[in-house]
């Protein structure tokens, strides 16, 4: 099953203890047999994340991630599984012997990364070749006044306006159709099935990761016409949401702050200003991924979005995002342009470097935009606006900080702050309320698995559904259980559970073939939210002090009569719930 053999991730796990690999990110503290630490996956406030180092696996009773040190590492790191287990074994000064499954995936990677060498270097030699190149050239150069310099940094090129330029030259390099449109850089023609130039007639935005591989294009148009940039979309070497543009340069200057911007013209005129801190996300919005994958390289982040309604709605979900994962988080003040590229060509490197100094915090930034949107010299509308920054104010986590922009508010807006104290608690009361609510029916849909994102059959037969979860806790903590049964012909099939999720993970463990295993030995084939899922199950179940195999038959009896049922309908299930709310 394993891609790489499981005497190999064995070591691996053996020679980086949970404990050791944790505390390089997390501050530990003993407490009795156990550690514990703040959270790296949630913010919080008091100590939940929890690290067991006799069983070499972790939980946080606040957000419920849990798993080994490969699922944790595969989560801190933002790394899928074998990336995870290679940062591992490079830890441990372990050297990888892969099996063939393993070689295959790197290989299909591997072709790729390398594929989009060549194509990086094709493009850039069609922008410096004087025909094919000329009206690449004279856009970058003229029209958006980069520096030769700049243009080399950035590796920029040129994709001329042609069908075949870029195919004839991959498949000379002896790549195939097939592999071309694996990497995006080809589509392939329904009419006749061969591969043709997906990138034309445009300038073209290498995108390296972290590693400093190629790992994307962005292709510009020269002129209005749309759509204005074409990307590459996610290919084996490539997921956009898990990459920043121009990251390869910036880590290395962003230990204090990095900016933040939409686009690739605005990071490359920073760069070319000196700001070798600035990074864009790619044709995306930002995502929780983007922010985990700051969180790693730096302690504050300036957000430099467009000066339009759609940067500043943009701003108002980066704020959110970032401070989620714990990043101090302002907003540039830019007036009189509309993007930082168009800012540092009409005022200077030196005008932006004030900016960056006289940032905005979340605040202000929402207290300015509920400004914008009222006249507040209407007295209806002052009254709205003042509403809606107490709605701000409300949410602010902390009582002093409350406090304080009251007394701010009050100044600005010449009403007294005991006024807008008053409103601002009965909002925080309500809040709170309103809080307690939403928790208590989150804790009733968990019960019956409404919003289960990771047994999504759970809704369907909850009876089936919970008493299946209570088998594999079993087996997870009693894995001689199935070997036993194995032997015995008494073993159940995949058929006799109910959902996709119990299917799934009874089969991962029906082949395996050892009398003991634990969560680890299925990692390689599980999300890190199915990894937590099990790791919660397993636990609940060592809570308890009845796990005999005698229990496992009678819930698997249970399980054949809890399926024989029909599934719920959607009514049925809305009326119990409602039902269960209704239970003191
Ligand atoms: N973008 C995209 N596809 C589009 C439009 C935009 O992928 N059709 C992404 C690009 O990554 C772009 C970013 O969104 O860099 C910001 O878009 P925009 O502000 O329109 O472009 P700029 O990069 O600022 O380009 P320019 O200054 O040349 O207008
Ligand atoms: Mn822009």
């Amino acid at each position: 099953m394993a891609w790489i053999s499981e005497d190999v991730i064995r070591e691996i796990r053996y020679r980086n203890s949970i404990e050791d690999v944790v505390s390089s990110y997390v501050t530990l503290k003993r407490a009795g047999s156990n550690l514990l630490g703040l959270c790296p996956f949630h913010s919080e406030k008091t100590a939940s994340f929890t690290v067991f180092p006799n069983t070499e696996s972790f939980h946080c009773f606040g957000c419920g991630a849990g798993g080994d040190v490969i699922s944790f590492v595969r989560r801190i790191e933002n790394l899928d599984y074998p990336s995870a287990v290679e940062f591992l074994a490079k830890r441990a000064g372990i050297t990888i012997v892969q099996d063939d499954r393993d070689k295959e995936r790197m290989q299909r990677r591997k072709r790729v990364l390398d594929m989009n060498v060549e194509a990086a270097r094709f493009f850039r030699s069609c922008l410096y070749d004087p025909k094919l190149g000329a009206a690449g050239m004279r856009y970058l150069s003229e029209k958006r006044k980069l520096d030769p310099a700049l243009i080399r940094h950035f590796g920029l090129g040129f994709a001329p306006n042609d069908f075949g330029l870029l195919t004839r030259h991959l498949s000379k390099l002896g790549y195939k159709d097939y592999e071309m449109s694996d990497a995006f850089l080809a589509g392939i023609s329904k009419k006749n099935g061969k591969s043709y130039d997906y990138f034309r007639n445009r300038v073209i935005f290498p995108i390296l990761d972290i590693s400093g591989d190629v790992v994307a294009f962005g292709g510009r148009v020269m002129d209005d016409s749309l759509p204005k940039y074409l990307n590459t979309s996610d290919t084996p070497a490539f997921k956009k949401s898990r990459n920043l543009f121009a990251m390869n340069f910036a880590r290395k200057h962003c230990e204090e702050q990095l900016i933040l911007c939409e686009g690739y013209m605005d990071v490359i005129a920073l760069h070319g200003a000196g700001f070798q801190n600035a990074v864009a996300t790619l044709g995306t919005a930002i995502t929780p991924e983007h922010a985990r994958l700051m969180k790693r390289y730096t302690k504050s982040v300036i957000i430099s979005y467009d000066s339009d309604e759609a940067g500043q709605r943009a701003a108002d979900k980066a704020f959110k995002l970032l401070s989620e994962v714990g990043l101090e988080t302002r907003v540039l003040k830019l007036d009189g342009a509309k993007d930082p590229d168009e800012y540092i060509k009409s005022f200077g490197k030196d005008r932006f470097a004030l900016l960056l100094k006289d940032t905005k915090s979340e605040f202000d930034f929402r207290f300015d935009n509920i400004l914008k949107k009222y006249d507040t010299r209407l007295v209806d509308e002052k009254l709205k606006a003042i509403e809606e920054i107490e709605g701000v104010i409300a949410q602010v986590p902390s009582a002093a900080g409350r406090e304080v922009y009251i007394g701010v508010v009050a100044e600005k807006m010449g009403i007294s702050a005991e006024m807008i104290r008053r409103d601002v608690d009965k909002r925080t009361r309500r809040a709170q309320k309103a809080t307690e609510r939403r928790e208590t029916e989150r804790l009733i849909a968990a019960s019956q698995g409404i919003g289960d994102r990771v047994n999504t059959d759970f809704v369907k037969n909850p009876q089936a559904a919970s008493c299946e979860e209570k088998i594999l806790g079993i087996l997870l903590l009693h894995p001689e259980y199935l070997y036993e049964m194995k032997k015995k012909d008494k073993a159940p099939s995949a058929e006799d559970f109910f959902t996709e999720f119990g299917k799934k993970i009874y089969t991962l463990m029906f082949e395996i073939d050892r009398e003991y295993f634990d969560i680890s030995a299925l990692g390689s084939a599980l999300s890190v939210e199915e990894i937590d899922r099990l790791q919660k199950l397993q636990m609940s179940r060592t809570k308890l002090a009845n796990n005999k195999i005698e229990l496992l038959y009678e819930l698997l009896e249970t399980l054949k009569h809890a399926k024989e049922k029909s599934e719920l309908s959607l009514e049925e299930i809305i009326r119990r719930k409602r039902d269960q709310k209704k239970m003191p």
